[in-house]
């Protein structure tokens, strides 16, 4: 059986998503939920394009093993040594180069011959490879590269010392059949002195189908994000290509190392730090993508799962525990049910643990799998809390304005504000608004309910933005006024800690690609 590797760029390609933005530590503990989860690959960020990105990349590879951390690098040297520089903590490192080849990259942005692309991309793989031993190169917008020359750059590479060709679809232009046949003259060309990779973006909904047909004609790593986040309409999505090679290995005669009982909760992950929900009918992660609504299929699944459910919901880490934690439940069981979730901590971070869980079970009858990893997400988000909320009263109703009587901490200083709004939550955001009197502007508020019922545990996020920096914050309670509350001074509390932190090296624009 053929083990394709899983190269998870989703702190990558992944954060380019319009709205999604991590801070560092947030990248930490998605790197190393990425480890559980069994990928090969982390690319950990672009080292050159701002100083967040050196940053992150560099504490990934202090601080995550378990999996090789690239990095990644303009065929230019700048951008090499500046990835490497990042990388050398890490025990197992990659350098991820890349130029374009396409004529349309080569005549309208960069201006260069193919003749001067080639020599570039060459003597920047020799370059990459005289620093680390494992180097990967990709052509992009390779998809739309004329044949005979994407096939000499890619000979050349790895003469060169390139040990993987990273096929881009930069541009989701390609099409299953058309993009196999190219997968397939690769393959016939470089043979084995090379692993073929794919990258493949999702503008036309195929990234997933031509992945998966490169796959057939002998690509051996697929590169891909979590929830299929990404630039524009993202990436190839890892849940998927992952759940379909296990499903239908029959088809595919391969497999990956993916732990896919972390799928689930890696997903979630996810969604909380960027922010980005997940399509309730999206396949494997959707909200929806186990339910069973239709009569005939209930009455199928009654009688044999295997009727209407080709994935065991199990299999991607959804549990349906029959043991549902409450107010009555003690030390013990809470502690055997983080052992099952697979938490390990602690014995201090379990006391705090409990402390928390026993706190919520007070105000809700049953405490479920879903509630107890907010619990957690909070207890180990390492915001530090200089605005912390202390006491909330809302009224109003149908007939009087509604009012926000706030009480906050600001470091030492004690502050009571008191502000009407057009509804609870306007009350109670102009109140904390001013009290810590901030000019960022909110750019998106969403409420969530963790399980069902009207006792659930509401999850707030909102994104805010201020002198061009945005943070997203998070804020969970049974009172969604409280959710509210807590999610605003979260997100402003990061935005106090952003400060100080450099601004980007270079603007976010087409010059962070720029080969000049
Ligand atoms: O889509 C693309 O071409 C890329 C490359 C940098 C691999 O993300
Ligand atoms: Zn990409």
């Amino acid at each position: 059986m053929r083990i394709i590797k899983i190269f998870d760029t989703t702190l990558r390609d992944g954060e380019q998503s319009p709205g999604a933005s991590m801070n560092v530590d947030e990248k930490i503990m998605v790197a190393k939920q990425l480890v559980k989860l069994g990928v090969d690959i982390i690319e950990a960020g672009f080292p050159i394009a701002s100083q967040g990105d050196f940053d992150a990349v560099k504490r990934i590879a202090e601080e995550v093993q378990g999996a090789v951390i690239a990095g990644l690098a303009r065929a230019k040297e700048e951008d090499i040594r500046k990835a490497y520089e990042a990388l050398k903590p890490a025990h197992l490192k990659r350098i991820h180069t890349f130029h374009s080849t396409s004529d349309i990259h080569l005549k309208y942005q960069f201006k260069v011959s193919r003749e001067e692309a080639l020599k570039r991309s060459v003597e920047m793989v020799r370059l990459a490879k005289s620093l680390v031993d494992d180097v990967e190169f990709s052509p992009m917008d390779a998809t739309r590269t004329e044949i005979g020359y994407l096939l000499e750059v890619l000979e050349a590479v790895v003469d060169a010392g390139a040990k993987t060709l990273n096929i881009p679809d930069t541009v989701g232009y390609t099409i299953p059949n058309e993009f196999g046949e190219m997968i397939r003259k690769i393959k016939e060309k470089i043979g084995e002195r090379a692993i073929i990779s794919v990258h493949c973006h999702n503008d036309l909904g195929l990234a997933v189908a031509n992945s998966l047909s490169a796959i057939l004609n002998g690509a051996g790593q697929v590169e891909c994000t979590i929830n299929g986040i990404g630039e524009r309409a993202g990436n190839c999505s890892m849940e998927e290509i992952v759940m379909t090679l296990k499903t239908r290995r029959d088809f595919f005669n391969a497999d990956t190392n993916i732990n896919t009982k972390e799928i689930i909760r890696t997903s979630r992950l996810i969604t909380r730090v960027t922010g980005i929900s997940v399509q309730p009918n999206k396949a494997i992660v959707g909200a929806n993508a186990f339910a069973h609504e239709s009569g005939i299929h209930q009455d199928g699944l009654l009688k044999e799962k295997m009727t209407y459910e080709i994935i065991k919901p199990s299999d991607i880490g959804l549990s349906k525990t029959e043991l549902v934690l409450g107010k009555h439940s003690g030390r013990h069981a809470f502690k055997a049910r983080l052992k099952e979730l697979g938490y390990q901590l602690t014995p201090e971070e379990i006391e705090v643990a409990f402390v928390k869980f026993k706190n919520l079970a007070d105000q809700k009858k049953y405490i479920f799998d879903e509630d107890i990893e907010i619990l957690l997400s909070e207890q180990f988000s390492k915001v530090s809390e200089t605005y912390k909320l202390i006491d909330l009263y809302v009224s109003g109703g149908s007939k009087s304005k509604p009012m926000a009587a706030l009480k906050i901490a600001i470091g030492e200083k004690i502050i009571d504000k008191i502000e009407y709004g057009d509804g609870p939550v306007d009350a109670v955001y102009k109140a904390i608004a001013n009290a810590v009197e901030t000019k960022s502007n909110l750019l998106k508020f969403e409420v969530k309910s963790i399980t069902g019922g009207t006792d659930a545990l509401g999850e707030v996020s909102v994104a805010l933005q201020e002198d061009g920096k945005k943070v997203m914050g998070h804020g969970s309670d049974t009172n969604i006024l409280i959710a509210s509350a807590k999610a605003y001074l979260n997100a402003l509390n990061k935005l106090l800690m952003r400060q100080g932190v450099n601004e980007r090296l270079k603007p976010e624009t087409d010059e962070c690609c720029a080969i000049d």
